[in-house]
């Protein structure tokens, strides 16, 4: 896995070209001053690029940013607010002896996370990472929505300039793990002199119900005090791809 986002990480910005950060980012900072009104530091999980990081420092916040892929983190840091700092390590295992007001996680990281296991160490690592009261918002994708629409091979086209990317998406679902492996076959053309390569890559996606998450985060020291469709707002349902959860961590008892 932590190879796919090595050749993944060169041509990201392009395939999402079309992503809506600026509202997802405008999205996020609202469920912030809803439920955390006064929160001023964010830890995010799998920062990717640093697109959401970069927006909600503009909007007045520190961002730390975790990201496996010291390409990712690269081009990120080409671009980062001055209050925004990243550290290359897996959301599965850090220590960064800090603790925030809020820590996120966009876009699906937490589907990456596959095993009870990874999902269980993570959560109890930003448990720790989170002052008293502290959120957890993330998203991830929905289990009805997935056994409804059952994923389809699908073939998008992107090009700048330099490159021409054509991405062939072959999902494989695994239904007694709640898992989808979308094969990734891209070819990449160079416009200048048409050279192509091409790419294969895997991604284990893991889906979860509302049940789930919430037994998640009872393990993890956290409530679910919120879910939603992702940006939409609307109530969770088998049109659903992306649910957005809102989780606070829970006081000493
Ligand atoms: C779909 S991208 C989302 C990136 C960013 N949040 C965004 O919205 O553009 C998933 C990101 O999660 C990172 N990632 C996946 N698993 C990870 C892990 N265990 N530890 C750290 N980063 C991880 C990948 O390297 C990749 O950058």
């Amino acid at each position: 896995m932590a190879d796919n986002f090595k050749l993944y990480s060169q041509y990201y910005d392009l395939l999402n070209q079309g992503k809506d950060y600026v509202g997802e980012a405008n999205y996020v900072a609202d469920l912030i001053s809803t439920y955390s009104p006064g929160a001023k530091s964010i830890l995010e999980l799998g920062s990717g690029t640093g697109k959401h990081a970069n927006l909600l420092a503009e909007k007045g916040y520190r961002v730390m940013g975790l990201e496996r892929s010291p390409e990712m983190v690269a081009i990120a840091e080409q671009t980062a607010n001055d209050r925004v700092k990243y550290k290359v390590t897996d959301i599965t295992d850090f220590d960064l002896d800090q603790q925030f007001d809020v820590a996120i996680s966009l876009f699906h990281v937490v589907s990456y996370l596959t095993t009870n296991q990874s999902l269980i160490q993570t959560f109890k690592n930003v448990d720790q990472h989170l002052r008293e009261n502290g959120l957890f918002i993330f998203d991830v994708w929905h289990s009805s929505a997935v056994n409804h629409q059952i994923p389809e091979k699908r073939t998008r086209k992107f090009q700048n300039k330099e490159i021409e990317v054509v991405r062939k998406a072959d999902p494989v679902v695994f239904p007694e793990r709640n898992v989808v492996e979308v094969n990734f076959d891209i070819t990449i053309t160079n416009q200048a002199d048409q050279h192509q390569d091409q790419i294969f890559e895997n991604h284990p996606m893991r889906h979860f119900s509302a049940p789930e998450i919430e037994i998640l985060a009872y393990a993890t020291g956290f409530e679910v005090i919120h879910s939603e469709e992702f940006q939409s707002k609307a109530a969770p349902s088998v049109a659903t791809w992306g649910v957005c959860y809102i989780l606070r961590k829970k006081g000493q008892s």
